[in-house]
């Protein structure tokens, strides 16, 4: 563990923009007097003054103590050359996201300050190894990835170019801590850790509007009220700005030279085209005008609650839906599986329900020449989940639908019926996420450990996914990736190796 840079040392931030602006803030809080410089005339001022009002806010909300906020603000320092850096020891630049430009500035700014002075960059998505290279100390250049707001969000990924000092990523590390951050180490891949593993949480969602299997409120819906999610994908890439998450996505699979992991979709392009952008055009995925009716969730009418249920072999969500439904007044008896259907299910008065293992309910009827299939979704907490997705097989009876939707309705969850698609929105975008983690951690990127907690403190997700894996059961998850790799016959759904080894010793996958 490096010592984080002393209270006393003059911090430089270089864009007065959302990024820069904000980490002014965090740095001067912090105690640093920041020298802030953007080429854009009066700029820096700008910024200062804004953050002045910002700190005086909190002040009056109690967040702060007013004689704080002042002095934070005091530290600031709109500077309007680069000479004025000279005292630096740490610059973090947050410029326009422009190799070119920023190697330049880099270049200009290597020769102003002392030779043991760090050089940080914001990047989100360019090489560090790119950026350091050519230059005279390439070794003190490293990535120091914020999340905006900066100031609200805990992340901060330390990244490291090939030729970053190992040093210089820890003093970046533990100062990222000392300003009270959450700071995790990361090598330089495209989308470093968060962009690349948040992937998933779009495209799967995408895939699923796509094929038509439910609409957009609907996914949202069941990702927020089962997975726990704190928003939906639709939801939020209308919040991020279409064009962005389109233009983000697109980067991490031309770097990763078209891998089909990252491959973008029609349907984003095609809400870039349109100009819905999201909320900042009043239309994205859902309306934004004044007025405009929020769109609901797709949900089943009421059914009657059915008399019988029980718990066939062994399965985690098949067991944390019959604890729910339990605690719903049913008197869940065990009988034995067909192992043609599933290692583990429910059955509700002769219909059976599933576990969502990336088959379509329709694959486990024709496997088992059982009709009456109905596929339900993993949820984060079946004890807590207000809302689940069903899926039922073609041949599937109505009254075996009604058995399957008024058990979980009886149990008070709101049940919201997709297509027949092979692998339901929550099961099958954990299951990608926890793939692409693994992936990460195998290609050396990041720890497990600092996987998980980027994918927590970053994107705010419930759970880490390789903790939420293990959670799962590593073997379900590989079987639901198998099954959605055999379905639709697509390079996208293979395995990590370490998700794959995990499952081969049965060990864990979070640290
Ligand atoms: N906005 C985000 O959500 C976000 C999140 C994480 C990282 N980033 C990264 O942070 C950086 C800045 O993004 P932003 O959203 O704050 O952009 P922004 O457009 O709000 O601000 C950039 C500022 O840099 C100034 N600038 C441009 N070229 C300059 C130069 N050569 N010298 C000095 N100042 C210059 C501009 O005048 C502008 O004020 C980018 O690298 C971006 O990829 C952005």
């Amino acid at each position: 563990m490096a010592d984080p840079l002393p209270r006393t040392a003059d911090v430089g931030v270089i864009g007065a923009g959302a990024m820069g602006a904000g980490i002014a803030q965090i740095a001067a809080q912090a105690g640093h007097r920041v020298r802030l410089f953007d080429n854009r005339m009066g700029a820096a001022d700008q910024a200062k003054a804004k953050i002045a009002e910002t700190l005086a806010a909190l002040a009056a909300k109690g967040k702060l103590a007013p004689a704080d906020a002042e002095a934070a603000a005091g530290r600031i320092v709109p500077v309007h050359a680069l000479g004025d850096f000279v005292t630096a020891r740490l610059v973090i630049e947050a410029i326009v996201e422009d190799l070119d430009v920023k190697r330049r500035l880099l270049r200009e700014l290597e020769v102003v300050v002392a030779p043991d002075a760090i050089l940080a960059t914001n990047t989100s998505s360019l090489s560090i190894t790119a950026l350091a290279a050519g230059l005279k100390h390439p070794g003190r250049v490293v990535g120091m990835h914020f999340f905006n707001p900066a100031p609200v969000l805990p992340l901060v990924e330390v990244v490291s170019g090939l030729a970053t000092d190992a040093a210089a990523a820890a003093v970046v590390h533990a100062t990222a801590a000392a300003w009270g951050k959450v700071p995790v180490h990361a090598t330089s891949t495209p989308g470093f850790i968060v962009n690349r593993c948040a992937r998933a949480f779009y495209s799967e969602a995408l895939g699923l509007l796509w094929e038509r299997a439910a609409d957009a409120a609907t996914i949202d819906a069941v990702t927020r009220e089962a997975g726990a999610f704190r928003m939906g994908p639709f939801e939020l890439m209308d919040m991020i700005g279409n064009d962005v998450n389109f233009a983000v996505t697109k980067s991490v699979w031309e770097a990763y030279f078209h891998d089909p992991r990252f491959r973008p979709s029609v349907l984003q392009q095609e809400r870039v085209a349109a100009g819905h952008l999201g909320r900042k055009t009043g239309r994205g995925y859902f309306d934004y005008a004044a007025g405009a009716a929020k769109p609901e969730p797709r949900t089943e009418g009421s059914a009657p609650r059915p008399s019988r249920v029980s718990l066939a072999g062994r399965s985690a969500l098949a067991e944390g839906l019959a604890v729910r439904l339990r605690a719903a007044g049913f008197d869940v008896g065990a009988a034995a599986a067909d192992a043609a259907v599933a290692p583990g299910y429910l059955e509700v008065d002769g219909a059976l329900l599933v576990p969502c293992d990336g088959r379509t309910a329709t694959a486990i009827a024709v496997a088992s020449g059982r009709s009456d299939v109905v596929v339900f979704d993993l949820a984060f907490d079946y004890a807590k989940c207000t809302r689940l997705a069903l899926a039922a097989a073609d041949g599937c009876g109505a009254a075996a639908v009604a058995s399957a939707v008024g058990a979980l309705q009886a149990a008070g969850v709101a049940v919201s019926r997709f297509d027949d698609v092979a692998g339901l929105p929550v099961m099958r975008t954990v299951a990608m996420l926890a793939n692409e983690a693994a992936d990460a951690v195998t290609q050396g990127i990041a720890s497990a450990r600092d996987v998980d907690l980027a994918m927590m403190r970053g994107v705010n997700y419930p759970r880490g996914p390789l903790a939420w894996a293990d959670a799962i059961g590593v073997p379900h998850v590989c079987a639901t990736l198998r099954y959605l790799a055999a379905h639709y016959g697509e390079d996208r759904y293979r395995l990590s190796p370490l998700i794959a080894r995990r499952e081969a010793t049965g060990g864990r996958l979070a640290e």
